[in-house]
């Protein structure tokens, strides 16, 4: 089978930001998997759309519970949202965060809560505090200000937009499909020459309103995904200083598994970021010939921008 995978992908971040991101560990998935590309990319779980944007299929399913993400790319597949209208956007409501300072930010996030405007969203979370995206029971967007009101300088505005321009680009003329479901829906739709990647909120971890993961949701994933008629990996965290993931041996100890350590920047407490190993378990049939395989990224010489703006907002 030709392996439509680029064996070295040179990952580029989204335009947004989440919890579990996983732009510098695109690299090592796309290294540890074969697929023919004949089917759909599929993804339950789309989050920043990181994976998707970078894999770049032909065919694609994207799908999330999370409204606001899939509102935020059917609006970049559309051309209702441009690098051109984000870019004057930024530009003027960035000027009003300098000039008001805070209540600037928190006027967008409550025209956000009631409006959903999608350069709303951009606008806080690339402002907010950690740089992320937190929702809480009423479904209302509630991260703090990151008390930097100078955030949006030309520089930064000009990063945003090359990320939305690379995400246009990236499904230009493709055939993509966006979803606000669950994952159980999208699972059904999987197809046998489709490839599943699965990238589930991490249990025993702080949640919000559409990261709600329990143990008794996580093994029911893992049935179905052994149950899938297509090929798949299921990213999930395997271990870090204070615990060890059982549900993986439970549920997967037959099958391959890559694991990657590397630094978790994102975190609503110190505990939760550190040192961090994660599992990709991949179907069989979909493993790349041990030969084939490159040495793994080296994550101590990483420039990507997501790397360097986390840790930017870390300091703050
Ligand atoms: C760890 S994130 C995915 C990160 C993504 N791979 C990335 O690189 O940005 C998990 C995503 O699952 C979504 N999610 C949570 N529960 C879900 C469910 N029951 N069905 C579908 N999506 C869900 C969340 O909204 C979140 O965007």
């Amino acid at each position: 089978m030709t392996n439509f995978l680029p064996r070295r992908i040179r990952a580029k971040a989204p335009p947004i930001k989440i919890q579990g991101i996983k732009t510098k560990l695109v690299p090592w998935i796309a290294d540890a998997i074969s697929w023919s590309g004949h089917g759909r990319w599929v993804e339950p779980f789309l989050g920043s759309g990181a994976v998707a944007l970078n894999v770049a299929a032909p065919r694609a399913l994207l799908c999330d519970t999370n409204e606001h993400i899939i509102r935020f790319y059917s609006a970049i597949q559309s051309g209702s949202l441009t690098p051109e209208c984000a870019r004057q956007y930024l530009e003027e409501e960035g000027e009003r965060l300098s000039a008001v300072g805070e209540d600037h930010f928190y006027a967008i996030r409550e025209r956000f809560n009631a409006s959903k405007e999608p350069l709303d969203l951009l606008f806080l979370n690339r402002s907010c505090f950690n740089g992320i995206m937190r929702f809480n029971k009423k479904g209302a967007f509630n991260v703090p200000f990151c008390r930097k009101p100078e955030r949006f300088r030309q520089a930064l505005v000009t990063k945003i937009c090359n990320q939305i321009a690379w995400a246009r680009k990236s499904m230009h003329g493709k055939d993509w499909e966006f979803k606000c479901q669950p994952w159980r829906e999208t699972l059904k739709e999987a197809r046998p020459d489709d490839f599943v990647y699965l990238d589930p909120p991490y249990f025993g971890r702080h949640t919000d309103y559409y990261n709600q993961w329990t143990e008794s949701e996580a093994d029911e994933l893992s049935h179905a995904i052994k149950a899938l008629p297509s090929g798949f990996a299921y990213s999930m965290w395997k271990e870090n200083k204070y615990r060890e993931n059982s549900h993986l041996l439970e549920h997967f100890s037959d099958y391959a598994m890559e694991t990657f350590s590397h630094f978790y920047h994102v975190g609503s407490s110190e505990s939760l970021r550190g040192e961090m190993e994660e599992a990709l378990i991949i179907s069989p049939q979909n493993l790349v010939d041990e030969s084939a395989r490159l040495s793994p990224p080296d994550l101590s010489e990483d420039e990507s921008d997501d790397k360097l703006e986390q840790q930017e907002l870390f300091q703050i």
